[in-house]
């Protein structure tokens, strides 16, 4: 049969994709580029912003002849909507939660058979035992060593929807990462929800900590790039702090941190676990430590309660930490969190209003740093052609894009590009 997949969310629902996306072609499947050449269309979503569910059911919607169609959806969202996504349209036969892709090959014989199929199990730590290494291996590919969290914070969906966490065994991990780098990957993405509180184990007994894993994986030969994502506050060790300064250039000096926001008051009642101050200090220390490191961050604008004055709190921290890049979102009042119940929820407007004050703050630091870069030599790792012709886009260690002019292919290589101009969202340079 012929498939399609559209995915929407983090680099979890990126990786779990691509495994489904190997699954498929295993077992003799071809995949297309439309929901319209398909006949079975997967959606695998997010759920973390209340937006992605209308997006997904627009986006069903529109596909022409979905009655002869199998539709699936999975991801967070399927384990957090289950049965009820059912209900929107008749050709969704299958619905399935994050833990149980490993089983996509049977959910979708039993619907050729005619069954509606839900499955929303927590099988975490078996799933991997199932997932083949893909054939076509990219220059970058993320590697999953942590899934799922426990820290609650009150307006996030995630631990319901992942679950608690769960660790990779280290030998699990490092094997992955000789396949990928055999088969010719050069940048790898340690990737989780919290990937910093890894405590993996190892075959003797031990654990390991995240520091101690980026270090057996630093000595894997073909490795030029390594990076993790998403880092939580919390776990941050010296030890961790001294790595990105001695592994140097293969541990980039660049780590998203999310604050989500700069008041202790939204903190304590978001259940962070941390204060401004504490964040700023970790801020500080490992700027000390590793003096070119630069950090980016998420944040969250009208979370309930949030005063002008809590929202002023976090545009000083904006201006205290100077984030090279970010991302920021309005508050979603997500359904069974506990601050869906907060009753002095923001009004959208006062949302909108400081949202466009926080993008403004940050998008002159970023254009500053952009700025700043001009003049000097970056090592650029290239992924893709760009619009014009000769024109190749890679990415720095800090993650910006670059777009230099080249006559020779330059994807999938590190490459020295001293960098001419900065904008807003990207550099434009020549190679050394
Ligand atoms: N584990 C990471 C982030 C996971 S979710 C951490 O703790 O930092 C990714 C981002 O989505 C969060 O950092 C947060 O900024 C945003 N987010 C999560 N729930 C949200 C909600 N209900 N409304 C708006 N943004 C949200
Ligand atoms: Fe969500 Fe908080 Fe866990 Fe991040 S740490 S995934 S924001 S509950
Ligand atoms: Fe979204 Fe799930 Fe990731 S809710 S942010 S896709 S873990």
């Amino acid at each position: 049969m012929k498939f399609f997949i559209r995915v929407y969310g983090c680099q979890m629902n990126v990786y779990d994709a691509e495994k489904i996306q190997t699954l498929l072609l295993c077992n003799g499947h071809e995949c297309v580029n439309s929901e319209d050449d398909a006949d079975i269309v997967i959606f695998y979503t997010c759920n973390v912003r209340e937006k992605a569910k209308s997006k997904l059911l627009s986006d069903i919607g529109r596909i022409n002849n979905r009655k002869d169609k199998i539709i699936a959806i999975g991801g967070c969202i399927a384990q957090a909507e289950g049965n009820a996504l059912f209900d929107h349209d008749d050709s969704i036969k299958i619905v399935f939660g994050p833990q149980t892709y490993h089983e996509i090959i049977s959910f979708i014989n039993r619907a050729c058979n005619g069954e509606r199929v839900l499955c929303l199990e927590f099988l975490q730590s078996k799933k991997f035992n199932f997932l083949p290494m893909h054939s076509s291996v990219k220059k970058s590919e993320y590697v999953t060593i942590q899934e799922g969290c426990n820290n609650f914070c009150t307006y996030c969906v995630v631990p319901y929807t992942r679950g608690r966490e769960y660790s990779r065994p280290v030998r699990e991990v490092l094997t992955e990462i000789q396949k990928l780098v055999d088969k010719g990957a050069v940048e790898i993405v340690l990737v989780g929800q919290n990937v910093n509180s890894y405590n993996g184990d190892t075959d003797d007994g031990k654990k390991l900590n995240i520091g101690q894993l980026i270090e057996l994986v630093a000595n894997i030969k073909g490795i030029k790039r390594l990076r993790y994502l998403t880092s939580n506050p919390y776990d941050f060790n010296r030890d961790l702090m001294f790595l990105h300064k001695e592994l140097q250039p293969l541990l980039p000096p660049f780590i998203h941190i999310p604050i989500q926001s700069g008041s202790d008051r939204i903190l304590k009642r978001m259940n962070r676990g941390h204060t401004r101050s504490e964040y700023i200090e970790m801020i500080e220390e490992f700027r000390d430590i590793c003096t070119n490191i630069n950090f980016s961050s998420d944040f969250i604008v009208g979370f309930p309660g949030e005063s002008e004055e809590d929202f002023l709190d976090t545009l000083d921290i904006v201006e205290k930490i100077r984030y090279s890049s970010f991302f920021a979102f309005k508050y979603s009042r997500r359904k069974n969190t506990p601050a869906y119940s907060m009753t002095d929820q923001v009004l959208d407007e006062v949302k909108d209003n400081r949202l466009a004050r926080l993008i403004n703050a940050l998008s002159k630091h970023q254009l500053k740093f952009n700025e700043s870069c001009v003049g000097t030599v970056q090592k650029v790792l290239f992924e893709k052609c760009g619009k014009q012709k000769s024109q190749y886009i890679g990415k720095t260690q800090y993650m910006q894009s670059v777009i230099v002019k080249s006559d020779k292919n330059l994807i999938g290589n590190f490459v020295d590009v001293r960098i001419e101009r900065g904008f807003q969202n990207s550099l434009f340079g020549s190679i050394v």
